[in-house]
C-alpha cells in the first residue's frame, strides 16, 4: 500500500477547522445503513478500521479524522477491498461530532473509541486535545444504553484526562476502577502496535453508556 505524507499535527483551533463537516447520505455510503455503528475518532491512516471491518460485516464503522489526505487514502482503500460498511469522514471531531451524529440513523451509535489522541502538553494547548466535555456530552446523547466507549494512549497525563472527563459524566460508568490490562479490541492501532513494541505502558479505560 503506498503511503501519503502529512503534516504530523494541525490545530483544530485554526479557522479552517471550525467549518462542520459535509455530511454524507448514509443510505449511499453504506450497503445498510441501519447497523449498529463503532465511530472511531481520530482515526488517523484508519488501518485499525481496515482490518475491522471486514471481520465485522454486521457492523458499519466510521473513522473522524483530521488530516484530509489521509482520509482520502482511507478511502481509497477501503473501494480497493470493496466494503460497504467502512467510510472516512474528514472534519474536525470537535466541530462536528453533534450534526454528525444527529444525521446518522436513530440508535445506531453503539460504540466509540478514542485512542492514542494527540497529547497537546503544553496548558496552553489543553483546549486542542480532542476529549473536550462537549465531545463527551455528544456521545452522551446519542450512543445508547449500553453502547461502549474505549479509551486508551500511551501518555498518562492524557489517559487520566480523558478517562475523567467520561467519569465526570453522569451517563458513563467505568467497566473497572483500574486500567485494564488488555485491549478488548481484537485490533490493534498502529500507534499501539509501535507502542508495545518499544515497551512503554498503554493506559486503557472501558465506559457503558447508562
Ligand atoms: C496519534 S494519532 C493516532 C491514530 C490512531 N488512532 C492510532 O491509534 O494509531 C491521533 C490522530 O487524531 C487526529 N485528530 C486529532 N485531533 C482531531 C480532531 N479534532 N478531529 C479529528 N481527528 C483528530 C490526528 O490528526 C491523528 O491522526
Amino acid at each position: 500500500m503506498a503511503v501519503v505524507r502529512v503534516r504530523e499535527h494541525v490545530n483544530p483551533l485554526s479557522r479552517k477547522y471550525q467549518v462542520a463537516a459535509t455530511l454524507p447520505d448514509w443510505a449511499q455510503v453504506y450497503g445498510q445503513a441501519d447497523q449498529p455503528l463503532h465511530l472511531d475518532i481520530g482515526c488517523g491512516r484508519g488501518r485499525f478500521l481496515l482490518q475491522m471491518a471486514p471481520q465485522h460485516p454486521n457492523w458499519n464503522f466510521l473513522g473522524l479524522e483530521i488530516r484530509e489526505p489521509l482520509v482520502d487514502q482511507a478511502n481509497q482503500w477501503r473501494e480497493d477491498a470493496g466494503l460497504q460498511n467502512l467510510f472516512y469522514l474528514f472534519c474536525n471531531a470537535n466541530t462536528s461530532i453533534a450534526p454528525l451524529l444527529r444525521s446518522l440513523p436513530p440508535q445506531c451509535l453503539q460504540r466509540v473509541t478514542i485512542q492514542f489522541p494527540d497529547p497537546w502538553f503544553k496548558r496552553r494547548h489543553q483546549k486542542r486535545r480532542v476529549v473536550q466535555p462537549e465531545l463527551v456530552d455528544a456521545i452522551a446523547q446519542f450512543l445508547v444504553s449500553g453502547g461502549e466507549v474505549f479509551l486508551q494512549s500511551d501518555i498518562a497525563e492524557v489517559a487520566i484526562d480523558m478517562r475523567d472527563r467520561f467519569y465526570e459524566h453522569a451517563a458513563f460508568r467505568p467497566t473497572s476502577e483500574d486500567w485494564l490490562p488488555t485491549n478488548p479490541m481484537p485490533i490493534p492501532t498502529e500507534r499501539e502496535l509501535s507502542t508495545l513494541e518499544r515497551s512503554e505502558p498503554v493506559y486503557r479505560a472501558l465506559f457503558m453508556r447508562q
